[in-house]
This record gives structure tokens, C-alpha cells and sequence, in this order.
């Protein structure tokens, strides 16, 4: 079969994808595992809000595959999805698939409220979030339990979508993870794609980590 290669991801998007896997892995070390001084927890914390921050707004003024109006579809288009991907026929497609899209979603919610209530929990020892002695007593509560519950959710989240990587590669042959870091795609047919300038995603990332310093310098 005749195929060619397709630009799939952009860079903004593959920088974003693999910052945060690490930012994540260096965020659970340091908090459960305790490596490092939890001053690091802080920092690494800061960079995964500023980075997440950033993935929102590229999921509206990015390229067209990270674009939430690209990949969040209704309940139907995803039995749809459902029902060709088994069919012995199934259509190629680029970009998150209609499931795939909403596991996207849940992934980034997920990190976006670990990070957030970071900032308002305490051990109630000598570690404070930098938002704690803002809120009363109550909140630093119920953020701290969303910071330990949110922790266990994430972790299963982040299996099940390597696990649905994996199945991809082992079972349907479809490598997704060399696109993920490559940013190209072997596809039946060429598909025109919309993609945004780098210059415009460095300029969104600096007003975004600019907007967490400012948060944390007013906090004090
Ligand atoms: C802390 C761990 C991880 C988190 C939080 C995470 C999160 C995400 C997010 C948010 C996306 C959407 C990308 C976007 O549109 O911005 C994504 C996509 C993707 N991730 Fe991960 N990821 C993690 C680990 C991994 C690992 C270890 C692999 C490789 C085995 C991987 C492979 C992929 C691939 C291939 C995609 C693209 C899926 C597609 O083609 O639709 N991820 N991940
Ligand atoms: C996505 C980013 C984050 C992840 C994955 C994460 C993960 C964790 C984990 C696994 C723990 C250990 C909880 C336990 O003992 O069971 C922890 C504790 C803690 N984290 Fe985070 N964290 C993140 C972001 C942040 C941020 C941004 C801050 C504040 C700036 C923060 C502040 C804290 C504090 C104060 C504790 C101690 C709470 C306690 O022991 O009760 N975290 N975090």
C-alpha cells in the first residue's frame, strides 16, 4: 500500500508532552518518594503549572491537532470510533482519536488539579504550599486530601494511557509514541493540517511561567 509521511504533532506540543512526563516522574519522587529537598517539589510544581497553563492555551491558538475543537468530540463519534476501530477495515486517522481525546482531557485536569491544590497544602509539619497561609484552615484541609486523593488518580490515569499506547503498538501495530517525539506520521493519504508558529507557543509559555512567578513572588 502506497502511504506517505504526514506532519502530525508539532513541536510546542511534543516539548510539552515530554517536559511533563519528567516534570511528573521528578514531582512523585520528590513528594512520596522523598529525593530531594521538598523545595523541589515546589519548583518542579511551578514549571507543571506553568507548562499546563500553557496547554490550554494551546488547545486553543495551537496547531489543529492540539486543538480541543479537534479532538473533543460528542458521545457519538466516539461509538463511532468505537465501532470502526474494530471493523476489519478500520479508517487512518492523525491526531488524538474521539476516545483517545478524552483521556487527553482527563490526563490534563488531572495534573492541572494536582498542581493547583499543591499550593494550598500543608504536611502540617514544615512544609507549606505558598497559597496556605492565604486560605483558612478548612480549604488548606480539603486541598491537602484533593493533593493526596488526586495523586492516586493520576497515577491510574497515566497507566491507562501507556497501557492504551502499548495495546496500540503490540495488538494494531500502530506506533503512536515515534510520532509523539519525531512529530511525523506515516499515513494512507496526505491530510492538509493547520499548525501554528513555535514563535507564538514560546511567547504564550513565558506570559504563562511569568503569571506562576508572579503568583508565587505575591504569596511571599
Ligand atoms: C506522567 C506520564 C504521562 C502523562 C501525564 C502523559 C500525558 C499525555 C497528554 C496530556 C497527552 C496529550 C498530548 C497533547 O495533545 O498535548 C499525551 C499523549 C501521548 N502520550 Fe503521554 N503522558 C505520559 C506518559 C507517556 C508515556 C510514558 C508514553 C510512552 C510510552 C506516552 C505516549 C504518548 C503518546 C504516544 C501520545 C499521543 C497519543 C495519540 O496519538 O493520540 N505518554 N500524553
Ligand atoms: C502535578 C504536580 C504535582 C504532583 C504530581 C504532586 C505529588 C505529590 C505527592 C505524591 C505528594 C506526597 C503525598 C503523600 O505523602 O502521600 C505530595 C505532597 C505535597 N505536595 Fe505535591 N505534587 C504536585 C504539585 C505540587 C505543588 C505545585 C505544590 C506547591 C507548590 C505541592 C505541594 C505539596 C505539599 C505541601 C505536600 C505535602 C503534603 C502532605 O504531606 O500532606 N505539590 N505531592
Amino acid at each position: 500500500m502506497n502511504s506517505i509521511v504526514q506532519r502530525v504533532w508539532d513541536l510546542p506540543t511534543r516539548l510539552f508532552h515530554w517536559t511533563l512526563v519528567v516534570l511528573i516522574a521528578l514531582q512523585y519522587a520528590t513528594g512520596e518518594f522523598n529525593l530531594l529537598d521538598m523545595r523541589w517539589h515546589f519548583w518542579f510544581g511551578y514549571a507543571t503549572l506553568a507548562l499546563i497553563v500553557f496547554r490550554v492555551l494551546w488547545g486553543f491558538f495551537g496547531s489543529q491537532t492540539s486543538r480541543f475543537s479537534d479532538f473533543l468530540r460528542g458521545p457519538r463519534a466516539v461509538l463511532r470510533y468505537l465501532c470502526d476501530s474494530m471493523s476489519t477495515n478500520p479508517q487512518a486517522r492523525v491526531g488524538h482519536n474521539p476516545l483517545g481525546g478524552w483521556s487527553v482531557l482527563a490526563l490534563l485536569a488531572s495534573v492541572a488539579a494536582q498542581a493547583v491544590s499543591g499550593l494550598f497544602s500543608s504536611d502540617d509539619i514544615d512544609t507549606d504550599g505558598p497559597l496556605v497561609a492565604h486560605v483558612s484552615d478548612a480549604t488548606v484541609k480539603l486541598m491537602t486530601r484533593v493533593h493526596h486523593w488526586n495523586e492516586n488518580v493520576l497515577l491510574a490515569l497515566v497507566c491507562l494511557h501507556v497501557a492504551a499506547v502499548l495495546l496500540y503498538l503490540i495488538v494494531k501495530h500502530d506506533n503512536l509514541i515515534a510520532p509523539m517525539i519525531q512529530g511525523f506520521k506515516r499515513a494512507p493519504s496526505a491530510q492538509s493540517l493547520r499548525f501554528s508558529s513555535s514563535w507564538l507557543a514560546l511567547l504564550l509559555f513565558v506570559l504563562c511561567a511569568g503569571a506562576v512567578g508572579m503568583l508565587v513572588w505575591w504569596a511571599g
